[in-house]
């Protein structure tokens, strides 16, 4: 269900895509184009290396191109690393960060994840937090003291909500073809939801509450049917053109 504003479609490719994958984009550029999307934002983020290429195809189109991390200063020497700036130079909209194979593979905490989020947005960036409990969390009924903590700690200080949205991804969800239940996708977004209204007021309305782990296009219509999901974080159903397409389509009709 949307509050207001747009769905948010974003497929998140993670370390896939060559450029013989431009295919893809040239293919879902046409697809967009005659949908005529009203009530749907579509985002792709591809890995660093197509994102220049992803963003000049794309200029001037409704699709929006992202990227997966950046780093928490402005420049420097981090050798290896990449800018905020740097990505919005590329005409970069989004940035996803703490995903949990950030978290998990790089040892990102809420803390360097909160820096992250105000560099990226004071370089004019629109931010995605992750958040997401693991499987051990939840059967000791952790979730949401998990996730209370994670935004908490991720949304410290001057973080504006005007270029925040927050995607739920429960870490035993993500590539294992298992969701959880409906029941507990509304529980956890209710929660998130209220989090967020007590820490911005009406302002939280703007802030799109995303589902992501094993969205595909089996499930995505019951996932769009439950309260406050505003939008859908994909990992492997965004990396097949016939997949993603028949995501986008069914969200708009939420
Ligand atoms: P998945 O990944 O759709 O492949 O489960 C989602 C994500 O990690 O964002």
């Amino acid at each position: 269900m949307k509050i207001g504003n747009k769905n948010l479609i974003a497929g998140n490719w993670k370390m896939n895509g060559l450029k013989k994958d431009l295919s893809f984009l040239h293919n879902l550029l046409l697809f967009i184009k005659n949908k005529k999307l009203k009530s749907t934002e579509v985002l792709i983020c591809p890995p660093f290396t197509l994102i220049d290429t992803f963003s000049n195809l794309s200029k001037n189109t409704p699709l929006k191109i992202g990227a997966q991390d950046c780093h928490f200063e402005e420049s420097g020497a981090y050798t290896g690393e990449i800018s905020a700036n740097m990505l919005k130079n590329l005409g970069v909209s989004y940035v996803i960060l703490g995903h949990s194979e950030r978290r998990g593979y790089y040892k990102e905490n809420n803390h360097l994840i909160n820096s992250k989020i105000k560099i990226a947005q004071k370089s004019g960036l629109k931010t995605i937090l992750c958040i997401g409990e693991t499987l051990s969390e939840r059967k000791k009924n952790s979730t949401l003291r998990v996730i209370g903590r994670q935004i908490k700690d991720s949304l410290k200080g001057n973080i504006d909500p005007m270029n925040l949205e927050i995607a739920y991804e429960p870490v035993w969800a993500i590539g294992t073809g298992r969701i959880p239940s409906a029941e507990d996708i509304f529980l956890v977004h209710a929660f998130i939801k209220d989090k967020l209204d007590s820490f911005y007021g009406k302002k939280a309305k703007n802030i799109r509450i995303l589902y992501g782990g094993s969205v595909n296009s089996k499930n995505i219509s019951s996932i769009f049917g439950i309260d406050n999901v505003t939008g859908a974080l994909i990992g492997g159903g965004s990396l097949k053109i016939s997949e993603f397409k028949s995501l986008v389509t069914q969200s708009i009709k939420y």
